[in-house]
Parts: C-alpha cells; sequence; structure tokens
C-alpha cells in the first residue's frame, strides 16, 4: 500500500508550498491538489524558471501525474489558460487528470464575490474575487452547484440558467452588468471538450493506485488560519484548508496519510483582512516585505507583514497533526539583527497560550514576544544543515521546542535547489 504525504500551510496563506510541494514530488508518484480554487496562487522557481500555478498541482513541472480532486473548486476559463501556459513552456500536461466530482467556479459567481465584497462594506473580508466563495456557497446549496461530471450529462443547462437569473435580479439591483448564460453555457461546451479525456472517477482512481503501491503528495491551499472552521473567522476562505479537507476533498482516507508537514516562513503574513496580532504596520513590516518580495501571486496585493506567531502556529499544528515542519524564508529573517518571536497574548490582565476561537479577542490581544538574535549572514547558499550559522540554529531549536514538532526542511532562497533537508526522524512532544 501506497502513501500520501500533505503539505499544508500552517498560518494565513504563501508560506512558499508550490516549492515545498515540488521539492518533495520528486519522491512521489502522483500529486493531488485536494482544496481551494485559483485564489490559491503557489510559485515554484526551478533552474532559474519561475512559475505561478492557480489550480494545477506543483508535481506536473516535475513531470509527475497530477490531479484536481473533487473538493477542488474549477474556474474553466482559468484551468485553460494555465493548462495552455504551461504546455506553450514545454510542461506535458497529458500527465493532469480532473474530478468529475470536482465543482466550477461559473462567471457568476466571480461576479457575486465581488457584489458580495461590495456589500460587506467595512466588513469586507478583503477575497481574491476569484468567485471562490460564491462557489463553495453553491457546493452547500446542493442543487445550485455545477460538477464536471454533470456537463457531460446537459443536466447543468437547466441549473445555470436560474443561477444566472437570481444573480442577475442582484446584480442590477447594484448596479452591476448582467450576464448572459448562453455564453456560460457556450464556454462550459468548449471546456468539456477540451477536458474530457482528462475527467476522471478521481476517488476510485486514486484508491486503485495507492492499492497498487504508489505514494502520493497532496499540495494544501490557503493555510490553518484561513480555514472556515478553524480560522479567524469571518475573515477567512469558503473551505477546510486544514487536514479534514484533504481527505473529505480526495476521497482518501486517515489511513492513506502519512506525513503531514506544515509550512511556515521565518515570518508571518496576511493578505485581506482580519486580526493579525504580530503584525507590524511600520518601518519593520515594510523591510520583511521588502526583503521576502511579499507581494500576492494571485493579486499582487503587498502581503502585510510581521513578526512569527508562535501561538498560532501551534494551534496550526495541534489541528493538523503535523509531525514536520518546513521552515522557508530563513534567509530573510536573519537579515535583522534581532527577531521577535510571539510567544503568548495578553488580554485584558490575562496571559493567553493558546490561540483564541474568537477574532474580536484576536484583535485586541497584545502579543508578548520573546527576542532572539539574528543576522545570519548570507546564507543562501547553504544546502547542509550543520553549516548555518549559530544564531539560525537557535532560531530553529526555539520553533521547535515551542512547538514540539521537528523542523525537517529549511528554506535559504525561492528557488528548489536553496532546500535544506535534514536527516532527522520525526518527533512530536505534547502540544
Ligand atoms: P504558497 O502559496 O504557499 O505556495 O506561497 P507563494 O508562492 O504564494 O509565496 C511564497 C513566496 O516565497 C514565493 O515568492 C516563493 O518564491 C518565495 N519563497 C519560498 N521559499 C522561500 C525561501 O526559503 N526564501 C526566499 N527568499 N523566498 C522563498
Ligand atoms: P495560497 O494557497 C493567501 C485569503 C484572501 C482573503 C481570504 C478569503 O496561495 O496560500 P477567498 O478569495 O478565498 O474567498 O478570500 O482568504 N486567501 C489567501 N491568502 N494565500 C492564499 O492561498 C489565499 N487564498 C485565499 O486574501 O483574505
Ligand atoms: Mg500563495
Amino acid at each position: 500500500m501506497g502513501k500520501m504525504t500533505v503539505v499544508l500551510g500552517s498560518a494565513w496563506g504563501d508560506e512558499g508550498k508550490g516549492k515545498i510541494v515540488h521539492f518533495l514530488s520528486k519522491e512521489a508518484d502522483i500529486i493531488i491538489r485536494a482544496t481551494g480554487g485559483n485564489n490559491a496562487g503557489h510559485t515554484v522557481v526551478v533552474n532559474g524558471a519561475k512559475y505561478a500555478l492557480h489550480l494545477i498541482p506543483s508535481g506536473l513541472i516535475a513531470g509527475k501525474l497530477s490531479v484536481i480532486c473533487n473538493g477542488v473548486v474549477i474556474n474553466p476559463n482559468v484551468l485553460l489558460k494555465e493548462m495552455d501556459e504551461l504546455s506553450n513552456r514545454g510542461i506535458d500536461i497529458s500527465n493532469l487528470r480532473i474530478s468529475d466530482r470536482a465543482n466550477l467556479i461559473l462567471p457568476y459567481n466571480v461576479a457575486l464575490d465581488k457584489l458580495q465584497e461590495k456589500l460587506r462594506g467595512k466588513n469586507a473580508i478583503g477575497t481574491t474575487l476569484t468567485g471562490n466563495g460564491p462557489t463553495y456557497q453553491d457546493k452547500a446549496k446542493r442543487t445550485s452547484s455545477v460538477r464536471v461530471q454533470d456537463l457531460f450529462s446537459g443536466k447543468y443547462k437547466n441549473i445555470i440558467e436560474s443561477n444566472v437569473e437570481a444573480a442577475n435580479f442582484l446584480l442590477a439591483k447594484n448596479g452591476m452588468e448582467p450576464i448572459d448564460y448562453r455564453d456560460i453555457i457556450e464556454g462550459c461546451d468548449i471546456f468539456a471538450d477540451r477536458i474530457g479525456n482528462y475527467s476522471i472517477d478521481s476517488v476510485s482512481f486514486l484508491h486503485n493506485q495507492l492499492n497498487s503501491g504508489k505514494n502520493f503528495l497532496c499540495e494544501g491551499a490557503q493555510a490553518a488560519l484561513l480555514d472556515v472552521d478553524l480560522g479567524t473567522h469571518p475573515d477567512v476562505t469558503s473551505s477546510n484548508t486544514t487536514i479534514g479537507g484533504v481527505l473529505t476533498g480526495s476521497g482518501l482516507s486517515h489511513l492513506d496519510v502519512g506525513d503531514v508537514y506544515g509550512v511556515l516562513k521565518g515570518y508571518s503574513t496576511r493578505v485581506g483582512n482580519g486580526s493579525f496580532p504580530t503584525e507590524q504596520d511600520n518601518e519593520i513590516g515594510n523591510r520583511i516585505r521588502e526583503l521576502g518580495h511579499e507581494y500576492g501571486t494571485t493579486t499582487g496585493r503587498p502581503r502585510r507583514c510581521g513578526w512569527l506567531d508562535l501561538v498560532a502556529l501551534k494551534y496550526a499544528c495541534r489541528v493538523n497533526g503535523f509531525n514536520y515542519l518546513a521552515l522557508n524564508h530563513l534567509d530573510t529573517i536573519g537579515h535583522f539583527d534581532k527577531i521577535c518571536v510571539c510567544v503568548g497574548y495578553e488580554y485584558e490582565n490575562m496571559y493567553l497560550e493558546d490561540f483564541p476561537s474568537n477574532a474580536e479577542i484576536l484583535k485586541n490581544c497584545h502579543p508578548v514576544y520573546e527576542t532572539l538574535d539574528g543576522a545570519f549572514g548570507d546564507i543562501s547558499g547553504v544546502r547542509d544543515f550543520e553549516d548555518l550559522p549559530l544564531n539560525a540554529k537557535r532560531y530553529i531549536d526555539y520553533i521547535e521546542n515551542y512547538t514540539g514538532v521537528v523542523i525537517k526542511m529549511i528554506g535559504v532562497g525561492p528557488s528548489d535547489e536553496q532546500t535544506i533537508v535534514r536527516n532527522i526522524k520525526s518527533f512530536v512532544h505534547t502540544r
């Protein structure tokens, strides 16, 4: 029996999951994406070439069979564009498979994302405006969703017509352009023709592959603090981005899961709105942003930057059961002479060590910092853990001791080869 290694974001996204997945994909037979949509933006830099992927698993670049599973929401135009772009760059897209259970993001979902954000006013979430939320809303409504398999039965046309009618009512009321359902149906027919050969019952396919001994790697999208149940609600995405979402999003079971990696950066970032206790809306944050090139892969938005929040990281370790951590941007944080890490929160004369369930409380939490020595020097060329400077090792050690999870992989630059892998067994202390 094969096993599935899982790579998940531990914070608010953009931890460098794509890079870690591409690196680990050498050891896997099949790479899967189980959650999210093209709200994700995963950057892979390999042999000097940069790829920004939104839907297609990063493993396709490594020439691996790659499956977009049932839990993913697919914008047909985005997927076709991504397939064409990769194909034009010499990537073999015949390795792609698409679940016939996956739901489609259609133009009215994108328009409704914009409208919902507009109506939220000062409570806007700051979504990626990719239609992600309204598509998962349709999915939860059950009879409003359009799945890949529906395209081959013709059944979807009535659903689209009534969805467009309902959307147009709201759009007109709010002075937005109406949508023509016939254009959408035409687009769906083109999409169905193009992807017919790629569409599969991914659940049966994956189980059969596991039975024949194939090993999988799952590329998480978004991250723990954006999880619709466990994140900083309401400023979250609309799917389960933690380990549970991987299982329901792929149809694989807990028995199939092997190692679970949590990816973090040497500092924290967030795009969009919502609480971010360690945010440095000042020169420190600006410096992190410039040193780490912290601008969104999907929207180009400048990312909010701040110190590493260990309280939040520990929470992500708990809810996901990470047995390894992968720490990216150690090179970036090492530019600072002194590095702060948040080890607790002060809230109304109380000292909190657990991540609060209530966003209002989180908003009023004051981080308590521990200050560690930085000034690592240029570590971008280091490939062996032993060659890291003492302060860098101490930083790693501190995170491990706090979370109780071993840091197995360390990123010292954006390129695939700028990755240190430690020959170390997993340990997980009481968390
Ligand atoms: P993802 O959404 O988790 O895949 O992350 P993104 O690709 O959106 O953002 C991560 C950014 O950090 C990208 O620009 C990567 O190229 C870059 N990156 C990843 N790891 C490292 C690292 O160790 N050092 C540096 N300097 N950049 C990195
Ligand atoms: P990757 O996979 C960072 C954020 C948005 C917004 C909130 C809801 O690249 O880490 P949505 O469009 O999903 O309804 O937006 O979630 N968000 C991300 N932030 N990285 C991502 O993906 C994100 N996907 C969604 O900015 O705050
Ligand atoms: Mg990203």
